[in-house]
């Protein structure tokens, strides 16, 4: 049974790590998406809210599980039983700090292992950074975050939809 990790701070999930753990799902048995408590990155969702989020838009995946973590990966996979990490990669300019991280995982935990998918070349660009400042100035974020998203989003923001107004 091939348990794995999908970790990340998901403020918020967008299309882009739906799809990375669309992928992920088929490839493993169970897929764990840990989702970071750490308040030190001043997390726009709360730990609550940002599971609620990934739970909602993964109702229909039955062997995804979203469980909330703190501390190191290492010893979170360790905890959850799972072997692999996988982590997905836009572009060139992740490389380094993806590097760095497995490497560092595998030194911490060599038992563990990274693997990484490309995320879909729709998706390539997309950042929940970058979903976050559209939706702060009242952008239309339809296309990137599920609907449940698009409306915490835009309490979190106070601003009307601009394709409603
Ligand atoms: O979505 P993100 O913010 O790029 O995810 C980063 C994450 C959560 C995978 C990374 O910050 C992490 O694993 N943090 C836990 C602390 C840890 O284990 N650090 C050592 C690995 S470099």
């Amino acid at each position: 049974m091939l348990r794995a990790i999908y970790p990340g701070s998901f403020d918020p999930v967008t299309y882009g790590h739906l799809d990375i753990i669309r992928r992920s799902a088929k490839l493993v048995d169970h897929l764990i998406v840990g989702v970071l408590n750490n308040n030190a990155k001043m997390p726009l969702f709360s730990a609550k809210e940002r599971v609620k989020m990934l739970k909602d838009v993964t109702t229909a995946l039955p062997n995804v599980e979203i469980a909330l973590f703190d501390g190191l990966l290492v010893d979170f996979a360790k905890k959850m039983e799972a072997r692999v990490i996988i982590r997905g990669l836009r572009a060139i300019t992740d490389f380094e700090y993806e590097l760095q991280m497995s490497q560092t995982n595998h030194k911490l935990g060599p038992e563990l292992e990274t693997i990484f998918l490309t995320t879909s070349i729709e998706y390539s660009y997309l950042s929940s950074t970058t979903v976050k400042e559209i939706a702060a100035f009242g952008g239309d974020v339809t296309q990137f975050v599920p609907d449940e998203v698009r409306r915490k989003l835009e309490v979190a923001f106070q601003t009307p939809p601009n394709h409603l107004s």
